[in-house]
């Protein structure tokens, strides 16, 4: 299950019926990639309207431009040559896991998550062991958690800042958990589609803590490049021959013109980063109005464009009171269980990537429709 793409599928049909939804459902941003970012792609076209297939791991050019974007933006050092472009990150999902494991390892995902590692997983006969976290841990796991979590596993999948809580781990505990996994033997994947896009203290790569850990990152959120699909993978050199395999017989290439556009986006960064002040914003709004509107306990995002909601004083089926929400309220948001098969019916998550005044709207109902 996907709910978050099946209410937008159904969300985009109703607003091409004419309804005036407050789309805080499904998470991409409002904006489109820097206008001289694109001018440049525009450019490419006009020089070399074949766009062409790329190397199967994408333009060394791009793999250069990442490897230094490592080296500025967080002081660690990246290879470009152990380094995979892909069809989004989602289609670096499909790799690391094709690559790194074998049918009926057992990975580990921390609850509440981001539903397409658990599908993508189990589509790959690969057992799918979720280890629950806390609301005091902020949904984030630490060492003391997984040691204690009485389960065995082969990988482990983090996400900071996550989706759905918008939480982060601390540098101190992302080192821990780095250093945990390298002592037990544990393939960790670190899923950093949010980096970017936080609103106090950036957040850390793990590959400033481990030789080992397999990273992967994307152009659809900070970058804002989301139909474009593409994303990168950062993998140990053991793994980088497999990688180049796999991806040039399930890809052949990943897109020649996405990959003209990501090279330069780069360049812009301020752009980017005046995006991640207008998500600040709708976030701070939110903070203020979700408790007016009989939202009592929801994370304190400090990333991503997430806020979890506890709703259990409102409901024990968050699919009843998401679509009920749609219905009455013309208001999107995403059921838990989506996120979280067993506490999710008690839980919704916002979105807050859309305008401004959308958000301030959507608040205003929602004020409406619970009073
Ligand atoms: C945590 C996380 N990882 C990965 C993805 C996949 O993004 P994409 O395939 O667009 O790179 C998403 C999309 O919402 C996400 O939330």
């Amino acid at each position: 299950m996907f709910r978050a793409l099946d209410m937008m599928r159904e969300v985009n049909e109703r607003a091409a019926a004419g309804e005036n939804i407050m789309r805080m459902g499904a998470g991409q941003p409002c904006f489109g990639a820097p206008e001289e970012a694109l001018d440049y792609a525009r450019a490419t076209i006009t020089s070399d309207p074949r766009q062409g297939y790329t190397e199967a791991v994408g333009m060394l050019s791009l793999r250069e431009r990442i490897a230094q974007h490592y080296e500025e933006y967080y002081g660690a050092k990246a290879n470009p040559a152990n380094m995979v472009i892909s069809v989004g990150s989602s289609g670096g999902f499909l790799l690391v896991f094709l690559a790194a494991f074998d049918a009926g390892d057992k990975i580990a995902i921390t609850t509440p998550t981001y539903p397409a590692y658990r599908n993508i997983l189990q589509t790959m006969n690969l057992q799918v062991v979720e280890i629950e976290t806390l609301a005091k841990d902020n949904y984030q796991p630490t060492v003391e958690l997984l040691e204690n979590c009485g389960q065995e596993f082969d990988g482990l999948i983090i996400n900071s800042p996550s989706n759905p809580a918008g939480t982060m781990l601390s540098d101190n505990e992302l080192e821990k958990i780095c250093n945990w996994c390298d002592e037990k033997g544990i393939r960790l994947i670190s899923d950093e589609a949010y980096h970017g896009i936080t609103y106090g203290k950036k957040a850390q790569t793990a590959l400033k803590y481990s030789d080992n850990v397999i990273v992967l990152n994307t152009f659809s959120k900070y970058f804002a490049m989301t139909g474009w699909r593409l994303g990168w993978v950062s993998v140990p050199a053991d793994l980088q021959d497999r990688m180049k395999k796999l991806a040039e017989s399930l890809f052949v290439s990943p897109p020649t013109i996405s990959q003209n556009l990501a090279y330069k986006i780069f360049d812009h960064m301020d752009v980017l980063d005046s995006y991640v002040a207008y998500y600040h914003k709708n976030r701070d709004i939110l903070m203020t109005e979700l408790p007016k509107a009989g939202f009592k306990n929801f994370t304190n995002a400090s990333g991503a464009f997430y806020v979890y909601a506890d709703v259990h004083h409102l409901t024990n089926n968050s699919e009843d009171y998401c679509r009920r929400m749609l219905d009455e309220a013309l208001v999107s948001t995403t059921p838990g269980v989506d996120f979280d098969v067993e506490r999710g019916h008690q839980a919704i998550r916002i979105c807050y990537a859309d305008s401004t005044e959308n958000i301030i709207e959507a608040c205003t109902r929602l004020k409406k429709w619970q009073s």
